[in-house]
């Protein structure tokens, strides 16, 4: 009986301090306990700066897990056309929709064109990041159910970029769009032209099939700020924002950090849902990735533990 109570004494033991493992929270025994002050101040700094760090690795896949379940979402809708409970399509078949709807969208789709004409600016890594940020862009434009007739302008085949796409994104000369050393401008007259940027300072109210939407070719390593909005300036185009401080207020945050700054891909999938849903509200609850302190006004309410934080 003393024999089994010690066994599953031990066994409680062991699960609290793997518990406290993953938690990498340090534990100090009797004889830590008569350090100096300035020592024990430094344990606790560590012990919360491990917490911070464990809590945000938690929200960070919680946020995945979310984009996931959308991802997952958008595959069975793709997959029984939008119809509930509709037939699972073979493969093959799957292909064809798409290549269908891609060569749909290349004559009487969206236009948006991915402006490629600042990668000079940039690293290395923030070349490889960009590669990465196309394949993304690319990918949703191909699951859409109405995607874009998308363009990447600017793009010189003796680019890092170029290389770096065909090295990383398996099948880019293959993509179903138009990839051109030319500007923008030169495929669109000028009025018609929406350059976005986050320091506009009109917000975008809705897509227009009569418009052609420019993204900024830039990964924010180096933050190199304003930079879409001088380009588009020496372009002398329409500017827009998306209008983020129209439907979302700030999240507190023990940081206090708060970003409108988006990558090409994130805001990409916010126009396509804003696009299919009619609804900036939604398309921002879908896509607003959660680390950049801002949460749809809507969900305020229905999310107690957020509190909102001063403008
Ligand atoms: C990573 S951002 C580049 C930010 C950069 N500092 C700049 O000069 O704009 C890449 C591109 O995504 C688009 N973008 C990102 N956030 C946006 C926002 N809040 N509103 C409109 N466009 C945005 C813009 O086209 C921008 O050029």
């Amino acid at each position: 009986m003393a024999q089994a109570h010690s066994e599953i004494c031990e066994q409680q033991l062991n699960g609290v301090s793997e518990e406290i493992e993953l938690l990498h929270i340090e534990v100090f025994t009797d004889e830590g306990q008569d350090r100096p002050g300035r020592e024990d101040a430094r344990c606790s700094r560590n012990v919360l700066r491990k917490q911070r760090h464990w809590e945000r690795q938690v929200a960070a896949k919680k946020s995945k897990r979310k984009e996931e379940k959308m991802r997952r979402k958008l595959n069975r809708e793709q997959q029984t056309g939008g119809r509930a409970g509709g037939p699972l399509l073979t493969k093959r078949v799957l292909k064809a929709i798409t290549r269908e709807r891609l060569a749909e969208a290349q004559c009487t789709g969206l236009k948006l064109c991915v402006d490629l004409s600042m990668t000079d600016s940039m690293s290395s890594k923030e070349v490889s990041r960009l590669a990465g940020q196309l394949r993304r862009l690319y990918g949703s434009n191909r699951k859409a159910t109405q995607p874009f007739h998308l363009f990447l302008t600017n793009l010189r085949e003796d680019s890092c970029l170029y290389k770096e796409c065909i090295r990383m994104n398996s099948g880019f000369l293959r993509y179903m769009m138009d990839v051109t050393e030319d500007s923008c401008l030169d495929l669109f007259p000028p009025e018609t032209v929406v350059y976005l940027t986050p320091d506009a300072e009109h917000a975008l109210e809705t897509v227009d099939s009569d418009k052609v939407y420019i993204l900024g070719g830039l990964v924010d390593e180096s933050v190199q700020k304003r930079l879409s909005l001088s380009r588009a300036t020496e372009l002398s185009v329409h500017t827009a924002r998306l209008p983020i401080d129209e439907y979302m207020v700030k999240k507190h945050n023990p940081k206090n950090f708060h970003s409108k700054i988006l990558a090409i891909n994130q805001v990409f999938d916010i126009l396509l849902t804003f696009c299919h849903t009619g609804s900036w509200t939604e398309a921002f609850h879908t896509w607003f990735p959660q680390g950049k302190g801002y949460i749809v006004a809507q969900d305020v309410s229905s999310t107690p533990d957020i509190t909102v934080a001063q403008s």
